[in-house]
């Protein structure tokens, strides 16, 4: 008998996920496949991280830790949040996670109630919505687009907020589009959730991965802000202090950190929570991974953020290379891409169905990209994602078959 719960039926694959199984396919048939569709760094997680890892094996350190983590890796979160964003977040409010993904679990298991609705950007993370329909809450889309550099403002966000509208989560920088969030502007988003009662959430993950202006193109603003603006930031502020205590802040060692396979992240919960994260957190998942803890304190080592920091440099080279090639071969990129590591192209000048394109791409010339379609319903026909993770030699192999390709 095969019968699963109906909440199955609304969880839709990752089409990008099949798309990397054919192009696993191709490359055992001996084909040259540059991946693009990867939304992970190309780069081995530091070596510090990695020793500390080891010697915390080799230690022994394998047992469970508090549901929340380790005792001293949420504090050196906490002295992270003051060295880097000059903010004064408590250890007690951080809760160590499986990944973001872990923490949106957490949060949403906190938070949903059956029927209730959260707005989310779209285009979007694609795992929020189905994460949210686990926990029988209900995605409601604000499509966003150029005018707004692809994030809610406080316009849409009262346009769209009904009576069943929980909450908010918005992403800074974005997956897929890369765009930022400035500081007011998180502010004022705040701002609005607070005048309707609703959570606010700010998914961080792509932090530390923000780059300076480009040279060659007007893509990116001169005044691109950095990732110091965070969004407990608000707490440090006294007479914003109950702005910055109920944001719900997600972040993750997966991508700046380069951990994406340790599945090691965290959340900054608002102080009445905490507990109730904690017991949800013993009873879903027991604790996260003590190897990947005890990697993780090595993480905010001074040599581990020098190497971050060059790689850094690296994706900066890449976009700042990537965003004009792909444009010269016909792709349009409206969205000011100012962080992450992506790319998200208007490809309506070359195609009318970006999956058919990325199919193309894949089966004809080897380049594998992430079509519309995995991010949500606004336009995802007319779109296709770009991850900028790998050499810039290969991105150059990449762009050159596409000009090849797309001259025919
Ligand atoms: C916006 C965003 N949030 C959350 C995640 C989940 O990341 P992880 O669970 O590896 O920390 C991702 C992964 O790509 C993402 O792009």
């Amino acid at each position: 008998m095969y019968r699963p719960a109906r909440r199955l039926a609304d969880i839709a694959p990752f089409h990008v996920v099949e798309l990397l199984t054919r192009a696993r396919q191709l490359e055992a048939e001996g084909r040259d496949i540059i991946h693009m569709e990867v939304g992970e760094p190309d780069f081995p997680t530091p070596e510090p991280i990695a020793a500390a890892a080891v010697d915390a094996i080799k230690r022994g350190k394998t047992l469970y830790t508090q549901a929340l983590g380790l005792p001293e890796l949420r504090v050196a979160i906490a002295a992270f949040y003051r060295t880097r964003y000059g903010v004064a977040v408590p250890a007690a409010r951080i809760a160590v996670t499986a990944g973001a993904s872990g923490a949106l679990n957490l949060a949403f298991a906190c938070l949903a109630e059956p029927g209730s609705q959260w707005l989310l950007a779209d285009p979007g993370y694609p795992c929020n919505r189905h994460i949210l329909r686990v926990y029988e809450g209900r995605p409601q889309n604000i499509p966003v687009g150029p005018d707004s550099n692809f994030q809610p403002t406080p316009e849409l966000l009262r346009q769209h907020w009904s009576a069943t509208t929980a909450g908010l989560l918005v992403a800074s920088p974005a997956n897929p589009t890369g765009t930022l969030l400035t500081a007011p502007e998180i502010a004022a988003l705040a701002e609005v959730c607070r005048e309707r009662q609703g959570h606010f959430l700010v998914d961080e993950i792509y932090h530390g991965l923000t780059y300076a202006p480009q040279d060659t193109s007007s893509l990116v603003e001169a005044d691109a802000p950095s990732t110091k603006a965070t969004a407990p930031g608000f707490a440090s502020d006294a007479t914003a202090c109950a702005a910055g205590d109920d944001v719900w802040v997600i972040n993750s060692f997966s991508k700046y950190f380069q951990m994406t396979g340790w599945r090691l992240g965290w959340m900054v919960v608002p102080e009445p929570y905490v507990r109730d994260v904690e017991k949800l957190a013993q009873n879903l998942v027991l604790c996260p991974s003590t190897p990947a803890q005890h990697a993780a304190l090595a993480a905010f080592a001074p040599e581990t953020i020098a190497i971050l920091e060059t790689r850094r440099g690296e994706f900066r080279k890449r976009r700042d290379f990537l965003a004009p090639a792909l444009e010269s071969v016909g792709f349009r990129i409206t969205a000011r891409p100012q962080g992450a590591f992506y790319l998200y192209c208007d490809c309506s000048a070359l195609c009318d169905d970006s999956f058919m394109l990325a199919r193309d791409l894949l089966e004809t010339i080897g380049v594998a990209a992430t079509p519309g379609i995995d991010f949500g319903s606004n336009a995802p026909e007319k779109h296709i994602r770009f991850a900028y993770t790998t050499s810039i030699d290969r991105l150059a192999e990449a762009v050159d078959r596409l000009r090849r390709h797309l001259a025919r």
